[in-house]
Protein backbone atom coordinates (compact mmCIF):
# COMPACT_ATOMS: atom_id res chain seq x y z
CA UNK A 1 0.00 0.00 0.00
CA UNK A 2 0.88 3.58 -0.56
CA UNK A 3 1.21 4.41 3.36
CA UNK A 4 3.27 1.24 4.23
CA UNK A 5 5.55 1.89 1.27
CA UNK A 6 6.42 5.56 1.90
CA UNK A 7 7.35 4.54 5.83
CA UNK A 8 9.43 1.74 4.16
CA UNK A 9 11.16 4.60 1.99
CA UNK A 10 11.64 7.14 4.78
CA UNK A 11 13.90 4.73 6.99
CA UNK A 12 16.59 4.15 4.11
CA UNK A 13 19.51 5.29 5.47
CA UNK A 14 22.45 7.55 3.42
CA UNK A 15 25.09 4.70 4.66
CA UNK A 16 25.13 1.68 2.83
CA UNK A 17 26.35 -0.24 6.23
CA UNK A 18 23.05 0.75 7.26
CA UNK A 19 20.99 -0.82 4.71
CA UNK A 20 20.26 -5.02 3.99
CA UNK A 21 21.05 -5.18 0.27
CA UNK A 22 20.78 -8.82 -0.97
CA UNK A 23 21.45 -10.11 -5.34
CA UNK A 24 17.95 -10.12 -5.46
CA UNK A 25 17.82 -6.47 -7.22
CA UNK A 26 14.44 -5.14 -7.83
CA UNK A 27 15.47 -2.26 -9.63
CA UNK A 28 18.11 -3.39 -12.17
CA UNK A 29 16.26 -1.46 -15.04
CA UNK A 30 17.29 1.47 -12.89
CA UNK A 31 21.01 0.80 -11.21
CA UNK A 32 22.39 -0.97 -14.78
CA UNK A 33 21.63 2.75 -16.62
CA UNK A 34 23.09 4.36 -13.23
CA UNK A 35 26.10 2.34 -12.81
CA UNK A 36 26.62 3.01 -16.82
CA UNK A 37 26.94 6.65 -15.60
CA UNK A 38 28.89 6.29 -12.89
CA UNK A 39 31.60 3.97 -14.99
CA UNK A 40 31.74 6.64 -17.80
CA UNK A 41 32.65 9.36 -15.37
CA UNK A 42 35.21 7.39 -14.14
CA UNK A 43 36.86 6.78 -17.42
CA UNK A 44 36.91 10.45 -17.40
CA UNK A 45 38.37 10.82 -14.23
CA UNK A 46 35.60 12.61 -12.62
CA UNK A 47 35.81 10.54 -9.31
CA UNK A 48 33.23 12.24 -7.33
CA UNK A 49 29.98 12.26 -9.87
CA UNK A 50 30.76 9.37 -10.28
CA UNK A 51 30.27 7.91 -7.08
CA UNK A 52 27.22 10.02 -6.81
CA UNK A 53 25.37 7.92 -9.43
CA UNK A 54 27.12 4.41 -7.92
CA UNK A 55 25.38 5.38 -4.39
CA UNK A 56 21.92 6.33 -6.32
CA UNK A 57 22.47 2.90 -7.83
CA UNK A 58 23.02 1.24 -4.42
CA UNK A 59 20.27 2.52 -2.93
CA UNK A 60 17.86 1.23 -5.27
CA UNK A 61 19.57 -1.87 -4.87
CA UNK A 62 18.79 -1.83 -1.39
CA UNK A 63 14.40 -1.63 -2.50
CA UNK A 64 12.34 -4.30 -1.52
CA UNK A 65 10.84 -3.89 -4.55
CA UNK A 66 10.22 -2.09 -8.29
CA UNK A 67 10.04 1.25 -8.24
CA UNK A 68 6.82 1.79 -9.68
CA UNK A 69 6.24 5.55 -10.50
CA UNK A 70 8.78 8.52 -10.72
CA UNK A 71 7.14 9.85 -6.70
CA UNK A 72 8.57 6.78 -5.16
CA UNK A 73 12.08 8.52 -5.63
CA UNK A 74 11.06 11.56 -3.66
CA UNK A 75 12.07 10.11 0.64
CA UNK A 76 15.06 7.82 -1.33
CA UNK A 77 18.23 9.94 0.03
CA UNK A 78 21.16 9.49 -2.14
CA UNK A 79 19.08 10.37 -5.62
CA UNK A 80 20.19 13.81 -6.93
CA UNK A 81 18.78 15.99 -9.61
CA UNK A 82 20.65 14.08 -12.35
CA UNK A 83 20.07 10.58 -11.19
CA UNK A 84 16.09 11.23 -11.02
CA UNK A 85 15.77 12.13 -14.50
CA UNK A 86 17.93 9.70 -15.62
CA UNK A 87 15.20 7.20 -13.93
CA UNK A 88 12.14 9.68 -15.25
CA UNK A 89 13.39 9.26 -18.40
CA UNK A 90 13.12 5.66 -18.08
CA UNK A 91 10.00 5.11 -16.76
CA UNK A 92 8.78 7.43 -19.88
CA UNK A 93 10.75 5.59 -22.68
CA UNK A 94 11.96 2.96 -21.24
CA UNK A 95 15.59 3.59 -21.54
CA UNK A 96 17.79 6.56 -21.05
CA UNK A 97 19.22 8.32 -24.23
CA UNK A 98 22.28 9.25 -21.91
CA UNK A 99 23.08 5.65 -21.25
CA UNK A 100 22.42 4.60 -24.97
CA UNK A 101 25.02 7.71 -26.39
CA UNK A 102 27.72 6.50 -23.73
CA UNK A 103 27.09 3.20 -25.02
CA UNK A 104 27.93 4.10 -28.48
CA UNK A 105 30.32 6.15 -27.44
CA UNK A 106 34.15 5.57 -28.69
CA UNK A 107 35.84 6.67 -25.43
CA UNK A 108 33.53 5.26 -23.40
CA UNK A 109 33.83 1.72 -25.49
CA UNK A 110 37.63 1.74 -26.09
CA UNK A 111 38.30 2.79 -21.86
CA UNK A 112 36.14 -0.54 -20.99
CA UNK A 113 37.54 -2.81 -23.91
CA UNK A 114 41.20 -1.94 -22.33
CA UNK A 115 40.48 -1.35 -19.07
CA UNK A 116 39.23 -5.18 -19.21
CA UNK A 117 42.75 -6.69 -19.08
CA UNK A 118 44.15 -7.89 -16.02
CA UNK A 119 46.82 -5.36 -15.35
CA UNK A 120 45.73 -2.70 -17.39
CA UNK A 121 44.36 0.10 -15.39
CA UNK A 122 42.49 3.45 -15.83
CA UNK A 123 45.50 5.47 -16.44
CA UNK A 124 46.91 3.46 -19.33
CA UNK A 125 43.68 2.72 -21.09
CA UNK A 126 43.24 6.44 -21.15
CA UNK A 127 46.85 6.54 -22.84
CA UNK A 128 46.59 4.00 -24.75
CA UNK A 129 42.90 5.83 -26.16
CA UNK A 130 44.75 8.98 -26.75
CA UNK A 131 47.40 7.67 -28.85
CA UNK A 132 44.56 6.32 -31.15
CA UNK A 133 44.51 3.13 -30.23
CA UNK A 134 41.24 1.49 -30.06
CA UNK A 135 41.85 -2.70 -30.19
CA UNK A 136 43.77 -5.08 -28.69
CA UNK A 137 45.62 -5.73 -32.30
CA UNK A 138 46.80 -2.36 -32.51
CA UNK A 139 48.25 -1.86 -28.61
CA UNK A 140 50.06 -5.88 -29.88
CA UNK A 141 51.32 -4.29 -32.55
CA UNK A 142 52.30 -0.74 -31.27
CA UNK A 143 56.30 -1.09 -31.53
CA UNK A 144 56.45 1.73 -28.64
CA UNK A 145 54.24 -0.15 -25.97
CA UNK A 146 56.25 -2.63 -23.59
CA UNK A 147 53.93 -4.04 -21.52
CA UNK A 148 54.50 -5.25 -18.20
CA UNK A 149 54.12 -8.62 -16.54
CA UNK A 150 50.73 -8.15 -15.56
CA UNK A 151 49.59 -7.45 -18.67
CA UNK A 152 51.17 -9.85 -20.50
CA UNK A 153 49.92 -12.28 -18.57
CA UNK A 154 46.90 -10.43 -18.55
CA UNK A 155 46.82 -10.31 -22.46
CA UNK A 156 47.98 -13.93 -23.11
CA UNK A 157 45.50 -15.34 -20.78
CA UNK A 158 42.61 -12.44 -21.60
CA UNK A 159 40.25 -15.70 -23.12
CA UNK A 160 39.64 -17.76 -19.94
CA UNK A 161 40.30 -14.99 -17.47
CA UNK A 162 37.52 -12.53 -18.99
CA UNK A 163 34.96 -15.12 -18.27
CA UNK A 164 33.10 -15.55 -15.55
CA UNK A 165 34.38 -17.72 -13.03
CA UNK A 166 31.68 -20.24 -11.66
CA UNK A 167 30.70 -21.10 -7.85
CA UNK A 168 31.57 -24.70 -8.74
CA UNK A 169 34.89 -23.77 -10.06
CA UNK A 170 35.33 -21.50 -6.65
CA UNK A 171 34.47 -24.68 -4.65
CA UNK A 172 37.46 -26.66 -7.07
CA UNK A 173 40.08 -24.37 -6.09
CA UNK A 174 39.08 -24.13 -2.67
CA UNK A 175 40.11 -27.62 -2.65
CA UNK A 176 43.56 -27.14 -4.06
CA UNK A 177 44.35 -23.80 -1.95
CA UNK A 178 43.26 -26.13 1.19
CA UNK A 179 45.47 -28.53 -0.07
CA UNK A 180 48.78 -26.25 -0.56
CA UNK A 181 47.46 -24.43 2.67
CA UNK A 182 47.63 -27.56 4.72
CA UNK A 183 51.23 -28.64 3.46
CA UNK A 184 52.79 -25.48 5.11
CA UNK A 185 50.54 -25.48 8.22
CA UNK A 186 47.96 -28.28 8.79
CA UNK A 187 46.08 -26.26 11.28
CA UNK A 188 45.47 -22.56 8.83
CA UNK A 189 42.09 -22.60 7.43
CA UNK A 190 40.82 -21.32 4.17
CA UNK A 191 37.64 -19.18 3.81
CA UNK A 192 36.38 -17.62 0.87
CA UNK A 193 35.91 -14.24 0.84
CA UNK A 194 35.12 -11.28 -2.11
CA UNK A 195 31.80 -11.90 -3.89
CA UNK A 196 31.41 -15.96 -3.61
CA UNK A 197 30.99 -14.79 0.47
CA UNK A 198 28.24 -12.61 -0.74
CA UNK A 199 26.50 -14.82 -2.52
CA UNK A 200 27.25 -14.26 -6.23
CA UNK A 201 26.86 -17.13 -8.67
CA UNK A 202 29.55 -15.65 -10.40
CA UNK A 203 32.65 -13.86 -10.16
CA UNK A 204 35.56 -12.17 -11.90
CA UNK A 205 37.78 -13.99 -9.70
CA UNK A 206 37.90 -16.06 -6.90
CA UNK A 207 39.17 -14.66 -3.05
CA UNK A 208 40.69 -16.69 -0.19
CA UNK A 209 41.58 -15.45 3.06
CA UNK A 210 44.09 -17.95 5.21
CA UNK A 211 43.78 -18.17 9.14
CA UNK A 212 46.59 -18.64 10.87
CA UNK A 213 46.23 -20.50 14.69
CA UNK A 214 48.83 -18.42 15.95
CA UNK A 215 50.15 -14.50 14.50
CA UNK A 216 53.24 -14.48 12.98
CA UNK A 217 52.80 -18.20 11.34
CA UNK A 218 51.22 -16.00 8.94
CA UNK A 219 53.89 -15.14 6.43
CA UNK A 220 55.43 -18.13 5.27
CA UNK A 221 52.03 -19.33 3.82
CA UNK A 222 51.39 -17.65 0.73
CA UNK A 223 55.36 -17.99 -1.00
CA UNK A 224 55.48 -22.10 -0.06
CA UNK A 225 51.93 -21.79 -1.79
CA UNK A 226 53.12 -20.10 -4.63
CA UNK A 227 56.10 -22.55 -4.58
CA UNK A 228 53.69 -26.13 -4.60
CA UNK A 229 51.57 -24.43 -7.53
CA UNK A 230 54.79 -24.32 -9.45
CA UNK A 231 55.93 -27.59 -8.83
CA UNK A 232 52.16 -28.74 -9.76
CA UNK A 233 52.38 -26.75 -13.01
CA UNK A 234 49.43 -24.90 -12.32
CA UNK A 235 50.46 -21.86 -12.15
CA UNK A 236 50.72 -19.52 -14.62
CA UNK A 237 51.42 -16.28 -12.90
CA UNK A 238 52.03 -14.52 -9.23
CA UNK A 239 52.93 -11.55 -7.85
CA UNK A 240 53.23 -11.70 -4.01
CA UNK A 241 53.11 -8.76 -1.97
CA UNK A 242 55.32 -9.35 1.30
CA UNK A 243 53.93 -7.80 4.62
CA UNK A 244 54.17 -4.26 5.26
CA UNK A 245 52.38 -4.48 8.44
CA UNK A 246 52.90 -2.34 11.48
CA UNK A 247 50.86 -3.19 14.58
CA UNK A 248 51.52 0.52 15.41
CA UNK A 249 49.83 2.09 12.36
CA UNK A 250 46.07 3.95 12.49
CA UNK A 251 43.74 2.50 10.24
CA UNK A 252 44.21 4.92 7.12
CA UNK A 253 41.91 7.49 5.44
CA UNK A 254 42.46 6.74 2.35
CA UNK A 255 39.80 4.49 0.65
CA UNK A 256 41.64 3.52 -2.58
CA UNK A 257 45.00 2.57 -0.43
CA UNK A 258 46.09 -1.18 -0.59
CA UNK A 259 46.06 -2.72 2.88
CA UNK A 260 49.94 -4.36 4.44
CA UNK A 261 49.26 -7.86 4.62
CA UNK A 262 50.78 -10.05 2.53
CA UNK A 263 48.76 -11.17 0.10
CA UNK A 264 49.38 -12.32 -3.71
CA UNK A 265 47.66 -11.92 -7.18
CA UNK A 266 47.61 -15.47 -9.52
CA UNK A 267 46.42 -16.65 -12.39
CA UNK A 268 46.50 -20.75 -11.73
CA UNK A 269 45.54 -23.67 -13.90
CA UNK A 270 41.73 -25.18 -13.18
CA UNK A 271 41.44 -28.22 -14.90
CA UNK A 272 38.05 -28.68 -16.40
CA UNK A 273 35.74 -31.77 -17.26
CA UNK A 274 36.08 -30.76 -20.54
CA UNK A 275 38.32 -29.49 -23.06
CA UNK A 276 37.61 -25.86 -22.95
CA UNK A 277 39.13 -25.37 -27.02
CA UNK A 278 39.63 -28.27 -29.05
CA UNK A 279 42.07 -27.07 -31.24
CA UNK A 280 44.82 -26.50 -28.10
CA UNK A 281 43.27 -29.49 -26.72
CA UNK A 282 43.47 -28.26 -23.24
CA UNK A 283 42.09 -29.99 -20.24
CA UNK A 284 41.90 -26.28 -17.83
CA UNK A 285 41.04 -22.56 -18.01
CA UNK A 286 43.13 -20.05 -16.14
CA UNK A 287 41.99 -18.39 -13.21
CA UNK A 288 42.42 -15.32 -11.36
CA UNK A 289 42.90 -16.09 -7.96
CA UNK A 290 43.83 -13.24 -4.61
CA UNK A 291 45.20 -14.77 -1.50
CA UNK A 292 45.32 -12.79 1.72
CA UNK A 293 46.90 -13.68 5.18
CA UNK A 294 46.60 -11.46 7.78
CA UNK A 295 48.38 -12.20 11.61
CA UNK A 296 45.10 -13.54 13.30
CA UNK A 297 44.88 -10.22 15.59
CA UNK A 298 43.58 -8.72 12.52
CA UNK A 299 42.04 -11.35 10.83
CA UNK A 300 38.53 -10.09 10.99
CA UNK A 301 39.36 -6.58 10.13
CA UNK A 302 40.46 -8.42 7.07
CA UNK A 303 38.10 -10.62 6.55
CA UNK A 304 34.96 -8.10 6.70
CA UNK A 305 37.48 -5.87 4.13
CA UNK A 306 37.48 -8.39 1.86
CA UNK A 307 34.00 -9.41 1.46
CA UNK A 308 32.54 -6.26 -0.05
CA UNK A 309 31.03 -4.81 -1.98
CA UNK A 310 33.31 -1.83 -2.50
CA UNK A 311 30.50 0.49 -1.81
CA UNK A 312 29.98 -1.40 1.43
CA UNK A 313 33.05 -1.05 2.73
CA UNK A 314 33.38 2.49 1.96
CA UNK A 315 30.17 3.09 3.32
CA UNK A 316 31.53 1.31 6.27
CA UNK A 317 34.28 3.76 6.88
CA UNK A 318 32.90 6.48 6.18
CA UNK A 319 30.23 5.83 9.09
CA UNK A 320 32.71 4.77 11.22
CA UNK A 321 34.84 8.38 10.75
CA UNK A 322 31.51 11.02 10.29
CA UNK A 323 29.13 8.96 12.95
CA UNK A 324 31.40 7.68 15.55
CA UNK A 325 34.30 8.98 15.74
CA UNK A 326 36.40 5.73 14.53
CA UNK A 327 39.06 4.62 11.94
CA UNK A 328 38.35 1.61 10.01
CA UNK A 329 40.56 -0.12 7.57
CA UNK A 330 41.28 -3.79 6.68
CA UNK A 331 43.51 -3.68 9.38
CA UNK A 332 42.08 -2.44 12.67
CA UNK A 333 39.36 -0.45 14.46
CA UNK A 334 40.50 2.45 16.30
CA UNK A 335 38.89 4.91 18.62
CA UNK A 336 39.57 8.62 18.53
CA UNK A 337 37.85 9.45 21.64
CA UNK A 338 40.41 6.70 23.64
CA UNK A 339 43.11 6.41 21.08
CA UNK A 340 42.92 2.71 21.43
CA UNK A 341 42.40 0.10 19.07
CA UNK A 342 39.15 -2.26 19.66
CA UNK A 343 39.76 -6.20 19.22
CA UNK A 344 37.08 -8.18 17.11
CA UNK A 345 36.90 -11.78 17.12
CA UNK A 346 33.89 -12.28 14.89
CA UNK A 347 32.51 -9.80 12.16
CA UNK A 348 29.58 -9.19 14.60
CA UNK A 349 32.05 -7.51 17.14
CA UNK A 350 33.18 -5.01 14.42
CA UNK A 351 29.43 -3.89 14.22
CA UNK A 352 28.71 -4.03 17.68
CA UNK A 353 31.58 -1.90 18.25
CA UNK A 354 30.21 0.77 15.14
CA UNK A 355 26.71 0.39 17.01
CA UNK A 356 24.83 -0.89 13.80
CA UNK A 357 22.92 -3.82 13.62
CA UNK A 358 24.63 -7.06 11.89
CA UNK A 359 24.64 -7.15 8.56
CA UNK A 360 25.14 -10.54 6.55
CA UNK A 361 27.42 -11.39 3.78
CA UNK A 362 25.05 -12.08 1.39
CA UNK A 363 23.07 -8.26 2.88
CA UNK A 364 26.50 -6.76 1.61
CA UNK A 365 25.95 -6.50 -1.52
CA UNK A 366 25.39 -2.83 -1.91
N1 LIG B 1 40.07 -5.77 -1.66
C1 LIG B 1 40.92 -5.16 -0.78
N2 LIG B 1 42.25 -5.05 -1.09
C2 LIG B 1 42.73 -5.54 -2.25
C3 LIG B 1 41.87 -6.18 -3.17
C4 LIG B 1 40.52 -6.28 -2.82
O1 LIG B 1 40.49 -4.73 0.27
N3 LIG B 1 44.03 -5.43 -2.53
C5 LIG B 1 38.65 -5.87 -1.31
C6 LIG B 1 37.77 -5.03 -2.20
O2 LIG B 1 37.55 -3.75 -1.66
C7 LIG B 1 36.49 -5.84 -2.21
C8 LIG B 1 36.93 -7.29 -1.94
O3 LIG B 1 38.28 -7.20 -1.51
O4 LIG B 1 35.66 -5.41 -1.17
C9 LIG B 1 36.83 -8.17 -3.14
O5 LIG B 1 37.45 -7.58 -4.26
P1 LIG B 1 37.19 -8.05 -5.76
O6 LIG B 1 37.63 -9.45 -5.95
O7 LIG B 1 37.82 -7.03 -6.63
O8 LIG B 1 35.62 -7.88 -5.96
P2 LIG B 1 34.40 -8.87 -5.69
O9 LIG B 1 33.47 -8.14 -4.81
O10 LIG B 1 34.90 -10.20 -5.21
O11 LIG B 1 33.74 -9.00 -7.12
P3 LIG B 1 34.14 -9.99 -8.32
O12 LIG B 1 33.10 -11.05 -8.33
O13 LIG B 1 34.10 -9.14 -9.54
O14 LIG B 1 35.50 -10.53 -8.05
MN1 LIG C 1 34.32 14.15 -18.24
MN1 LIG D 1 36.44 -11.20 -6.25
MN1 LIG E 1 39.80 -10.07 -5.92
Amino acid sequence: SAHSSAKQDSTVSTYACQRRTTLNNHNKIFTDALEILAENLEFCGDQGPSLAFRRAASVLKSLPAALRRQEDTQRLPCLGEHSKAIIEEIFECGSSSRVEEILNDERYRTMKLFSSVFGVGLKTSENWFCRGLRTFEQVLSEPSIRLNRMQTAGFLFYEDISKPVSRTEASALKIIVEEAVICVNPFATVSITGGFRRGKEFGHDVDFIIKTPEAGQEDVILPAVIERFKSQNILLYSDLQESTFDIRQLPTHCFDAMDHFSKCFLIVKLKCEQETDARAARDWKAVRVDLVAPPLERYTYALLGWTGSTLFERDLRRFARLERGKLLDNHALYDKATNTFLPANTEEDIFAHLGLEYIEPWQRNA
